[in-house]
């Protein structure tokens, strides 16, 4: 096994941050005066939640992995920021490219410190795992959305013969070297199926895990894993075997573009665009957002890798519930909330995924919508006239929807907090302007 044992010295390339500019402070704002109406072009980046497994699947090779088309978002400088302190050498990010080498590990702890600011950082446990035989990972604790515990990904390394305990609110977990094993998730989750296929590529044997996630994201992974010369199949379905490697090689690797931002450019045009083209994206991966928006009476037409997209005179009300790819994804849940205060009718919207991700709604109430919950369930009346506030949000999305409420509303809205969206969307004042919507960072 390579890279065992805790080796310090490693060098780290100082990185160059293209997105400098973009940067959030902490008391940023976005201000929009609503009522514009958008038309022309908006590109789609590269997708977060692909970018982040893919960067902790470079630990699982000590040759060089360069991932392009990395989307200028926080997130994806807290992992590499994750990386470097675990002894990689990161190159980049520059022009949305990478290049990382963790030819030897300088440490085997993710500390709380990181993974408090993103969760996501729980990514590193398998692969450190797998190839460096320990690995020391903060739980992640709640979130705004939910508890959001990672017992899957720890029961399923458990399974794979790793040593874990729970310790100090840190998971440590140790084997000399995975074995193969069957592990049935007992409900889907991303980055556990992300977690567990990424330790598999370096066990001893075959792993067949079942009731995986299906998201493209878990797709786009399997294949960058391959490219690294892992044999692995089924990803996109419920049941992906890996069949493990003594080592994997570098390799380079496009990451997808982002199914939520596009979907959230999407409900953008379906409010207020007036011929909006979305480009550089992937239609395939957003069918369940598409007929979501066919419903509301939004014409969209579907390029091969553009969207078309127009405000209809009239939005319908539907409801609607969010489930595990293929169905409605849970992050385009608050965005949708927004289209459909302006819809004709009552809609009952169901979230299916996290117990407390209706946390928009106080402030969508504050600028004029009618919305009920009760539990995990929101029933939306519309259309209503929406007025601009002073507004903040406590997640990526839901300051996704506050902005897009911000758009359609009538007046100034003034959205507090922006270093949430800042985690996950390269800089929306930016691509919402070149629409022409007036929107500015103010501090
Ligand atoms: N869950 C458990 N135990 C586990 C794992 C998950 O109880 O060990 C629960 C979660 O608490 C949740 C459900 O299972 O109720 C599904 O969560 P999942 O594990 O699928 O979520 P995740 O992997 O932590 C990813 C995305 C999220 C996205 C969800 C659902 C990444 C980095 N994050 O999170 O993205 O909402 O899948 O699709 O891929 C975002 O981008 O804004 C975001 C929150």
């Amino acid at each position: 096994m390579h890279g065992r044992g805790a080796a310090a010295g490693c060098i780290i390339a100082r990185r160059r941050d293209g997105a400098e500019g973009a940067r959030s402070r902490p008391m940023d704002k976005l201000r929009i005066e609503g009522g514009r109406r958008l038309s022309g072009r908006v590109e789609i980046a590269g997708a977060k939640n692909a970018a982040l497994p893919a960067l902790a699947a470079c630990l699982l090779t000590g040759e060089e992995v360069r991932l392009l088309n990395l989307p200028r978002v926080r997130d994806v400088r807290t992992m590499l920021r994750v990386l470097e302190q675990l002894g990689a050498s990161v190159m980049g990010p520059e022009g949305g490219h990478a290049t990382v080498q963790a030819e030897r590990f300088a440490s085997s702890e993710a500390p709380y410190d990181l993974v408090k600011t993103m969760r996501a950082s729980v990514l590193v446990l398998g692969p450190l795992l797998a190839r460096h035989g320990h690995a020391r990972v903060s739980l992640p604790g709640g979130c705004a959305i939910g508890e959001r515990p990672i017992d899957l990904h720890i029961e399923g390394l458990a399974q794979m013969g790793a040593d874990v305990r729970i310790e100090h609110g840190y998971v440590e977990a140790r084997a000399s070297r995975l074995r193969g094993a069957s592990y049935a998730f007992p409900f889907k989750t991303v980055t556990g199926t992300e977690n567990l296929m990424m330790a598999a590529t370096l066990a001893a044997g075959t792993t067949r895990l079942s009731n995986c996630a299906r998201e493209p994201e878990v797709v786009d992974l399997a294949v960058l894993l391959s490219a690294m010369g892992a044999s692995i199949r089924g990803a996109g379905g419920e049941e992906i075997v890996v069949e493990g490697r003594e080592s994997l090689r570098g390799a380079r690797h496009s990451v997808i573009p982002d199914r939520i931002e596009t979907g959230t450019y999407l409900v953008a045009s379906a409010l207020v665009g007036d011929g909006v083209e979305i480009a550089g994206c992937r239609p395939e991966h957003l069918e369940a957002v598409v007929s979501d928006l066919r419903r509301a009476g939004v014409s969209i037409d579907v390029g091969t890798d553009t969207f078309h997209v127009r405000a209809p005179q009239e939005l319908l009300a539907h409801d609607l519930e969010t489930a595990p790819y293929p169905g409605f994804p849970t992050d385009m849940q608050a965005q949708h909330m927004v289209l459909m205060t302006q819809a004709l009718g009552e809609s009952v919207v169901a979230e299916r995924i996290f117990e407390r991700r209706f946390m928009h709604v106080g402030e969508l109430l504050r600028m004029g919508a009618d919305i009920r919950i009760d539990g995990r369930t929101a029933t939306v009346v519309g259309p209503r006239r929406l007025t601009g506030a002073q507004v903040m949000a406590t997640d990526l999305r839901a300051s996704a929807c506050l902005v897009l409420a911000g758009l359609a509303a009538e007046g100034v809205t003034v959205v507090d907090r922006v270093y949430h969206l800042d985690r996950g969307y390269e800089p929306m004042e930016a691509k919402l302007r070149l629409l022409g919507a007036s929107v500015e960072r103010v501090r």
